[in-house]
């Protein structure tokens, strides 16, 4: 046994105790130390049973997911014959039971599913979720969830990776009894019912009674099979959870382990998987900031209040109130705040519907969002967030306001998306309490939180947006100022391209669907068109002194905006829209491309999807490598974190800089600098892009060599 894993007893029962802090993963040296507990378990003549249980606050959470990338890049060999572990446990001549609490996910359930009966707490959840990692159970999970839960759920849950409680775990018969009260001693109770009864110790492997007929079962995977390809377009690891879950229909134990241990391979070794665990680690490293340490001191945010009850305003709202924080709401305009408000209560009434929480939930988030026309009841908030027009003399007005009637220490945020937050910041007299907290629409689903750093922002003021984020369960990633910050900076770029395709003779749903095929949730046009043209018109329409004259720019979008197509809103945009909000293409655009083409000079031609991927990505890397070097985001991680956060990046393909790791970044530079011949100084290569490319390396070498 190791140090990780205890055996003691309770009489005659054996009490094996998991202690590998602090979620108790399958560490080299776990399984090991199950095993042998088992061994002496079996051994032992004074024992008759064992409980295998978690120290602290979880029972197995899963793998330790930095020994996959162990394994790929060759450091170590696959580790101990897992499955030989398992099947040991399963075999054991006495009754084993897992007793669960927290978490038994993916290892943790397949440890679980080997023993002969399992006990949980009504908090406890169990699940496969490797396919968040592009990876499938590689332990039996696919072979032994099916025989417990059945077939329909099982490849339910392997294929779509979500969590089931308890009290569902017990009705589909993964779990044989929740224990209220202490785990531990319902758990050796339990133990001794069945001691007692004398009954044989069953084998999940040896069951076949849920495992369906041919007929049930077709169904099933061609539902299954729709399904991912739907939520999880692209993705492989969905499909291959599928197919091995099948196989525990079609063929023998064995045969189906043999199928899962291949399809598991092919899914561990795919740039998939090893993009998806860079997000998942990406994710917790942003929270790092090198010049604010863990400890650093922070504010109390008990209330809250949100300038603005528009489109972002609402949704920041509902973000406070379900995290319970209360929340004031002041607008300028009574139609404005009840149409906010109403706006509010709709999206919960669908919530409610979705049976996503209670109308008597609903209620009390409600109750907890005050509207106000007036500053009253903001003298005593720890928090206001702007989210009043995107224009700078309005943002200075209603920051000099808030600086006359908030509490000293109390944080002054920004939502804008491309101010100056210094500018805003000297409005106030107290600049080192100003800061950009840049929400992404719908604010109350997208989990991105852009934390944009003033010159002057003080480190409490951070550390405690940060935490803040957390509390709202966003992403919070910490960004410099400059114009557009990290995303919507990026985005431009993007944009850009995507229109000078148009102009050159890509119709715009060319663009978006070659877009779309990369992995993008939406297409650049189609997104505009959702999110309304009319936004960024006002926008360049504030930032029209910065233009330069003789630089190429897009022609496109303004002209349509000043056709009143503002998108979706108005029925058209790029596209022309039906009752269902499908976008249709549109004659009138293209006349209106061609038209503005012939204008401009610009000769049409076919454009290949190749070009469209690679001018639209190019160029999101391109900016994404200056944004590096300039220290506007601290880490190449960071931009991609905000991309598939904010942006509907595919979270399989890593992120904008990922994906350019593993193109090469020595061909993305060839490209870049081709492009950059072609069409001049909008695509001078970025140093640092040209660096790297030059030295062999990768964004992911700068992220380590920068550390
Ligand atoms: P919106 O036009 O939907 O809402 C703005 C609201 O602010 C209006 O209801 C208006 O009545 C109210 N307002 C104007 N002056 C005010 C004042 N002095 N006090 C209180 N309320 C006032 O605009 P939206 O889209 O919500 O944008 C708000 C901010 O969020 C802008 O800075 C925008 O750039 C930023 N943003 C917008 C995103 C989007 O997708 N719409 C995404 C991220 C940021």
């Amino acid at each position: 046994m190791s140090e990780l894993v205890s055996l003691t007893r309770d009489g005659e029962i054996g009490i094996i105790t998991v202690n590998n802090p602090p979620v108790n993963a399958l560490s080299p040296g776990v399984p090991e130390g199950i095993a042998a507990a088992i061994k002496q378990v079996k051994t032992d003549d004074s024992l008759k049973g064992a409980v295998l249980i978690g120290a602290g606050k979880t029972f197995i959470a899963g793998a330790d997911i930095r020994e996959f990338g162990k394994i790929t890049s060759g450091e170590r060999k696959a580790g101990i014959d897992f499955l030989g572990v398992l099947l040991a446990i399963e075999d054991c001549p006495k009754p084993v039971v897992a007793a669960i609490h927290g978490t038994a996910f993916g290892g943790g359930l397949e440890v679980a599913m080997a023993f002969h009966y399992r006990v949980a707490v009504p908090s406890a959840q169990v699940g496969q979720p490797e396919v968040k990692l592009g990876l499938i159970p590689g332990a039996a999970g696919t072979q032994r969830l099916p025989r417990l839960a059945g077939v329909d759920k099982a490849v339910r849950m392997c294929a779509d990776g979500n969590p089931v409680g308890a009290k569902e775990a017990f009705e589909y018969g993964i779990v044989d009894r929740i224990i209220e009260g202490d785990l531990l001693q319902g758990a050796i109770a339990f133990l001794r019912e069945k001691i007692a009864s004398g009954e044989k110790p069953p084998k999940t492997r040896e069951r076949d009674d849920k495992l369906g007929d041919d007929a049930s079962n077709v169904m099933a995977f061609i539902v299954a099979r729709e399904q991912a390809m739907k939520t999880a377009r692209g993705m492989m690891a969905p499909l291959a959870a599928i197919d091995a879950v099948e196989a525990a229909t079609l063929y023998s134990f064995e045969e189906g382990c043999a199928r899962e241990a291949r399809l598991f391979k092919e899914c561990l070794f795919s740039e998939q998987s090893k993009a998806l665990i860079h997000v998942f680690f990406g994710e917790r490293e942003v929270s790092k900031i090198p010049d604010i340490p863990r400890d650093t001191k922070m504010f109390e945010i008990k209330k809250a209040a949100v300038l603005g009850a528009g489109t972002m305003g609402g949704g920041i709202a509902m973000n406070y109130a379900n995290a319970g924080i209360p929340v004031i709401v002041k607008e300028t305009q009574q139609e404005a705040l009840d149409r906010g408000m109403a706006t509010i209560r709709k999206n919960y009434e669908n919530s409610v519907k979705k049976g996503r929480f209670s109308r008597e939930e609903m209620e009390s988030r409600m109750a907890l969002i005050s509207p106000t026309l007036s500053y009253d009841g903001l003298e005593d908030v720890d928090i206001v967030t702007e989210a009043v027009f995107e224009g700078m003399e309005l943002k200075k007005q209603v920051f000099a306001e808030l600086d006359k009637i908030c509490k000293p220490g109390a944080i002054l945020a920004s939502n804008t998306s491309t101010l100056n937050i210094d500018e805003i910041a000297r409005a106030t007299s107290r600049p080192e309490f100003v800061i950009g907290h840049h929400f992404f629409s719908p604010a109350n689903v997208m989990r991105l939180l852009e934390m944009v750093r003033g010159r002057a922002t003080n480190k409490e003021v951070i550390a405690t947006s940060m935490a803040l984020a957390k509390r709202l369960k966003k992403v919070g990633v910490l960004v410099g100022n400059c114009y557009g910050f990290v995303g919507n900076r990026m985005l431009h770029q993007y944009g850009r391209e995507a229109q000078f395709l148009v102009e050159e003779g890509a119709k715009p749903q060319e663009v978006d669907g070659a877009l779309y095929k990369l992995g993008m949730a939406m297409g650049p046009l189609a997104v505009g068109d959702l999110a309304g043209l009319d936004v960024g018109w006002r926008i360049r329409k504030e930032h029209k002194h910065l233009e330069k004259p003789g630089v190429r720019k897009p022609l496109l979008a303004d002209r349509l905006c000043e056709m009143g197509r503002f998108g979706q809103k108005t029925g058209a945009g790029w596209y022309k829209y039906d009752e269902n909000r499908k976008p249709i293409p549109d004659p009138e655009v293209e006349k209106l491309i061609e038209q503005i083409a012939a204008e401009a000079g610009i000769k049409r031609h076919a454009i290949s999807e190749e070009e469209i991927i690679e001018r639209t990505q190019y160029a999101l890397i391109n900016e994404g490598a200056k944004i590096l070097e300039e220290g506007i985001a601290l880490r190449a991680v960071d931009i991609d974190i905000i991309y598939v956060n904010g942006y509907g990046y595919p979270a399989w393909r890593g992120g904008p800089m990922w994906y350019a790791d593993t193109i090469g970044l020595k061909k993305v530079y060839e490209r870049v600098r081709q492009f950059n011949e072609e069409q001049g100084e909008l695509w001078t290569p970025a140093p640092l892009l040209k660096k790297l490319a030059e030295e062999g390396k990768t964004f992911a070498d700068y992220d380590k060599d920068n550390q």
